[in-house]
């Protein structure tokens, strides 16, 4: 048997296990996906022990990947967003890889959401932020960052090749002529907040909401109300998940179910 798991702290939550899981049984591959909730001082013993044990791959959450980028051998993509999400144990060296930046950009295709030289604006610049701003920039999107801190808009638009850094006031004026709007911000998680006047929104503009607790935000929502296009968070959820099974295994990861055992467990 094949063992998986996410290192984290807290992990309890994580809908990480019922979707990997749901994946191993329609693949009919003999496998599991565990939770290990770890001590910040333990995050070397637990990858000496991982690659001890046969650990084939791990995905990595709060508050390790940053840590765990200095720590293995970082891919392109993990190496300039500076945080890794998967670890592969697979091959001679243990590698990092970020599918976090895979995620959004798949979660975007599935809805055709046109990215060559559209003009998107990104608020919110921490980790998840920074995993959305690349998988923008890198499709060719013209990215505006704002962030309430602005110092952090301004050193993520620095690591990007076509971005502009603001502050949240300005979001409004920019969402004018723009065709995507992203919200990496935790506002509206476990709440009613909404991250940008719902008067700014407008038919024109697909927006995506990389929150998932709940899946309608009053984002979402407020977008839907004036006809613009809607993307939720459990597909950035569910594509980083796919992207991280494809890097693990040579299978073909069975996306329907799932992003069916996903939402299942949202609902
Ligand atoms: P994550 O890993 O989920 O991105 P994070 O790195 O803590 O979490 O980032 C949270 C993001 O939400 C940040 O952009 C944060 O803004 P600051 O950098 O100014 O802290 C943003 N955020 C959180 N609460 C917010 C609020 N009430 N209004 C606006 N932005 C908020």
């Amino acid at each position: 048997m094949d063992v998986y798991g996410l290192l984290g702290n807290p992990v309890e939550h994580s809908l990480s296990p019922p979707m990997h899981e749901a994946a191993y049984e329609a693949l009919d591959y003999d496998a599991r996906y565990v939770t290990f909730e770890t001590d910040p001082d333990a995050v070397d013993a637990a990858l000496d022990g991982a690659k001890a044990l046969g650990i084939e791959g791990l995905n990595v959450t709060i508050p390790f990947k940053e840590t765990i980028a200095e720590r293995v051998a970082c891919d392109e993509t993990a190496r300039r967003v500076g945080a890794v999400n998967t670890i592969d144990f697979g091959g001679d060296d243990v590698t990092g890889h970020n599918t976090d930046v895979e995620g959004v950009r798949r979660a975007l295709a599935h809805h055709d959401v046109a990215l060559d030289g559209a003009t998107a604006i990104l608020v919110g610049a921490g980790g998840a932020g920074r995993a959305v701003a690349f998988a923008l920039a890198d499709a060719g999107a013209a990215v505006h960052v704002a962030n309430r801190t602005t110092e952090k808009a301004v050193s993520l638009a620095q690591d990007l090749p076509a971005a502009s850094a603001h502050d949240l006031d300005e979001v409004p004026a920019l969402l004018s002529e723009a065709d995507l709007l992203a919200n990496a911000t935790s506002v509206g998680m476990e709440s009613d907040d909404i991250p940008v006047p719902a008067s700014a929104l407008h038919e024109d503009l697909a927006v995506f909401d990389a929150v998932y607790t709940p899946l309608d935000t009053r984002l979402l929502s407020a977008a839907e109300a004036v006809g613009a296009q809607t993307i939720d968070g459990a597909w950035m959820l569910l594509y980083q998940g796919v992207a991280a099974l494809e890097l693990w295994t040579d299978r073909d990861p069975p996306v329907a179910d799932m992003n069916r055992a996903l939402r299942a467990e949202l609902a």
